[in-house]
């Protein structure tokens, strides 16, 4: 069976140690510190959540994935989800929805999954201070046990048309509760910081910072390549190497492509560079159909702004030298394409420059001569 896992939370022996962040969001759950992780997609934050979770003992966890959340009603009905499904004691699914009657909900078991589910009168929409009842349920539920919430997506949540009110009402239920910690997980870098560091913003400073990045590769390489010769497959560090800079060293990604490789050796084969270009290229006929949709959706001047980025390592946009790759004189042309693929979440900032949110894309521009 394929070793690799990605696009999927990895604990266990898919959890590639990484004591130091590890240690550090433990040491803040236990000192009751909440804080904001930051990182790219794929790097693995949920993951270190639930490793964290899984290490502490005698906590609960209370996960709240926001991906995509739209509105209030929805923010509403996915914390409520977690709460019934994290606490199943009779007498608190009594008080749950005793809290919240004029809601009209009913509590029954999904047929399928098992779990608890709660529906509500689709006719009653769920306002902004609804959001106060529900904490005052997690409130309670902390009091009775160690207790940790993980809003993941966080970011997402200023998609909301009512979003300032909806943070102001989660900010000042949890300032007060003190034997709770919280984390926050978001993966898109302005709008995080926007919600912890902007001076305007009810949660300003009321989280530390966590930064979750690559994994470092003194620990990340012998664990791909162990898991390669778990197959009988050997790797050279060089090699392995390789693997983690074609995958922009995001650790989702250096698994994907992993997983390629191995499906396109067998057991007792070393692993060439010849291999790693058949990974690529497994990778490439997946997901041809998207990327010829993106450059549908390009301008020629974001195109040619996206290749130079693909073609180089991080040097500083707009320098002379950037310029220069793209072909395009004008500064100004430059800084409207990138900001525009940033907004349709081609590229990300980074770092005073720019980077291309997936790193295969760039290799499959460049493979076919853009
Ligand atoms: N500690 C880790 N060890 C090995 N692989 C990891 C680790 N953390 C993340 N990954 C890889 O990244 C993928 C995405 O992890 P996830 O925790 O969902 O990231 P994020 O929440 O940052 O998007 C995983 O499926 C796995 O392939
Ligand atoms: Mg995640």
């Amino acid at each position: 069976m394929n070793p690799f896992r990605y696009g999927q939370v990895v604990s266990h022996r898919d959890f590639c140690s990484r004591p130091l962040l590890l240690q550090q969001l433990i040491n803040f759950a236990e000192s009751g510190q909440n804080v904001f992780l930051q990182g790219e997609r794929r790097t693995g934050k949920t993951s270190l959540i639930f490793e964290a979770v899984r290490k502490l003992s005698g906590y609960k966890l209370l996960y709240i994935d926001l991906l995509e959340v739209k509105t209030i009603d929805d923010l509403c009905r996915r914390m409520i989800t977690s709460i019934v499904r994290s606490e199943r004691r009779i007498s608190f699914q009594k008080k749950l929805l005793s809290a919240l009657s004029h809601l009209r909900p009913s509590l029954s078991i999904d047929p399928i999954t098992g779990f608890p589910t709660v529906s509500f009168d689709s006719r009653i929409g769920m306002k902004p201070d609804t959001i106060e009842g529900i904490l005052d349920l997690i409130a309670e539920l902390g009091a009775k046990k160690k207790l940790l919430v993980a809003f993941d997506e966080f970011q997402d949540v200023l998609n909301i048309r009512e979003s300032s009110l909806a943070l102001a009402l989660l900010r000042s239920r949890i300032q007060f509760q003190s034997n709770i910690t919280y984390f926050f997980a978001g993966s898109v870098r302005n709008k995080m910081n926007g919600i912890f560091t902007d001076p305007e913003s009810p949660f300003f400073k009321s989280a530390a910072s966590l930064e979750v990045g690559s994994i470092d590769s003194r620990t990340f390489m012998p664990f791909l390549r162990k898991k390669f010769a778990s197959g009988k497959r050997r790797i050279s560090t060089e090699t392995v190497a390789a693997v983690i800079r074609m995958a922009g060293n995001i650790p989702g990604d250096v698994q994907e492509l992993c997983a390629c490789i191995w499906d396109a050796t067998s057991a007792g084969e070393s692993i060439t560079k010849e291999h790693l270009a058949a990974g690529l290229n497994m990778i490439f006929a997946r997901e041809r159909k998207a990327y010829e949709a993106t450059l549908i959706n390009i301008t020629g001047q974001q195109l040619r702004c996206l290749v130079a980025l693909a073609k180089t390592d991080s040097i500083k946009t707009l320098s002379s030298e950037f310029l220069e790759k793209t072909g395009i004189h004008s500064p100004s042309s430059v800084q409207a394409a990138l900001k525009r693929l940033v907004k349709l979440k081609i590229i990300y900032r980074h770092q005073g420059s720019y980077k291309l949110a997936n790193p295969f894309f760039g290799s499959w521009l460049i493979w076919n001569g853009y």
